[in-house]
């Protein structure tokens, strides 16, 4: 009897509605973020942050709905380590069915010392009381030290023992600046588990920023180190270069998870409309190279990339673009397309061409191509009109 290994879940917590919002300029009305709240329970993240509630009364209503009306998501309200804050976000959060109280507080010596302008000892007091406050008011308390990425071993491990003896129940390591790098970042959460008191006691969580582009291998490299909830975004949409993308984390485990051991709840049919959904209320548009929701990301032009693909799909496509509710994967003709692809677009249209037809029609197709970057079908029916006719002449 085969028996097969059960696979580790990692839990998805999105941000889009709090982290993704501090994108310069992607600020929402509380309605579009009620809007994104129902699609992203619908796609199946596991915890949805949806805003910091001090930050403004529309922030707090838009948190109270969401609370109140997805009872079957976990919602968590987000804090700096202060009482006005922590109030704020457990008043918001209030009648949620499943809830969590998301702290923070910077760890790295730059962030004391230019950014709070406080000392180690002084944080430490301010993550001992504000824990055991926050803890006073929910049993689910997560806990991030900021910049933990450029923060010294010693003080991290000081700062995130504190928290867990306070009762943190999630230790979340932020790699904020998008500074690290895979081979660096992983490790740090075995040594995190294994130097703290109490280490093994909790879950872990990471969260990534992409200012190098190393958000998903980062976070994926978290994954191996244990980690079980990764905090994502859709569209990748963040503070700078942005916070690790739902979308491109989700389908990397999805594709090349069976070798990690590991699986998600996403409905990956709801990725698409997801992501237009962010870009639109954002104002954001989405790269055309984007992976996964791009405009490029599944249409092919080059003339082997074309042939290749009508031949088997799997030939250039490591994913189903339909399983993730993308329309189709498009054949873009241009410049770069060859025979196989310009006869198999004109036979959609029910053309039947001669092998002269063909060749006139292949001569005229590149001709035109040097001159307009793409062929549309409404071109294409005129050239295969003038090549008929030519040939018929
Ligand atoms: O980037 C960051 O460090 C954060 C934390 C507050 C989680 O957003
Ligand atoms: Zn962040």
């Amino acid at each position: 009897m085969t028996t097969t290994t059960p696979k580790r879940q990692i839990h998805i917590f999105d941000t889009t509605l709090r982290d993704g919002e501090q994108a310069p300029g992607a600020s929402m009305s509380p309605e579009q973020k009620i809007v994104i709240a129902r699609q992203l329970a619908r796609l199946g993240v596991d915890i949805i942050e949806p805003g910091f509630a001090i930050s403004s009364p529309g922030e707090f209503q838009a948190i109270q709905q969401i609370s109140r009306e997805l009872q079957g998501t976990e919602i968590c309200g987000f804090a700096r380590c202060v009482p006005i804050d922590i109030d704020a976000a457990v008043q918001a959060t209030q009648d949620a069915a499943r809830r969590r109280l998301h702290l923070f507080i910077s760890s790295s010596q730059i962030h004391l010392d230019f950014q709070l302008r406080k000392t180690q000892d002084q944080v430490i007091e301010m993550v001992r009381s504000m824990v055991a406050y926050g803890k006073r008011f929910v049993n689910e308390l997560e806990f991030s030290p900021m910049d933990a990425s450029r923060a010294t071993e010693e003080f991290l491990f000081r700062v995130v023992e504190t928290a867990i003896e306070e009762g943190a129940t999630i230790i979340n390591l932020p790699d904020t600046m998008g500074y690290a790098l895979p081979e660096e970042f992983g490790p740090m959460f075995t040594r995190v588990r294994n130097g703290v008191r109490g280490g093994d006691k909790v879950v872990y969580s990471t969260h990534c920023h992409n200012d190098l582009g190393l958000a998903v291998a980062n976070s994926l490299a978290a994954i191996r180190h244990g980690v079980t909830q990764v905090e994502v975004s859709v569209n990748g949409v963040g503070e700078r270069a942005g916070n690790c993308s739902l979308e491109e984390l989700v389908m990397a485990i999805q594709t090349r998870g069976e070798s990690m051991g590991v699986t998600t709840n996403i409905a990956t049919d709801q990725i698409y409309e997801t992501s237009r959904m962010v870009s639109r209320a954002m104002h954001f548009p989405i790269a055309y190279n984007k992976p996964i929701v791009g405009r490029n990301a599944f249409q092919h032009e080059s003339g082997i990339h074309q042939d290749g693909l009508l031949k088997n799909r799997n030939t250039y496509e490591i994913m189903d673009p339909e399983a993730m509710g993308i329309p189709r994967s498009m054949i873009i003709l241009g410049k770069h397309s060859g025979r196989h692809a310009i006869k198999h677009r004109v036979s959609e249209f029910g053309i039947q061409l001669g092998d002269d037809e063909m060749e006139d029609l292949y001569n005229r197709f590149k001709a035109k191509a040097d001159e307009q970057k793409i062929i549309t079908d409404d071109v294409l029916m005129q050239l295969v009109g003038e090549s008929t006719d030519s040939i018929v002449q």
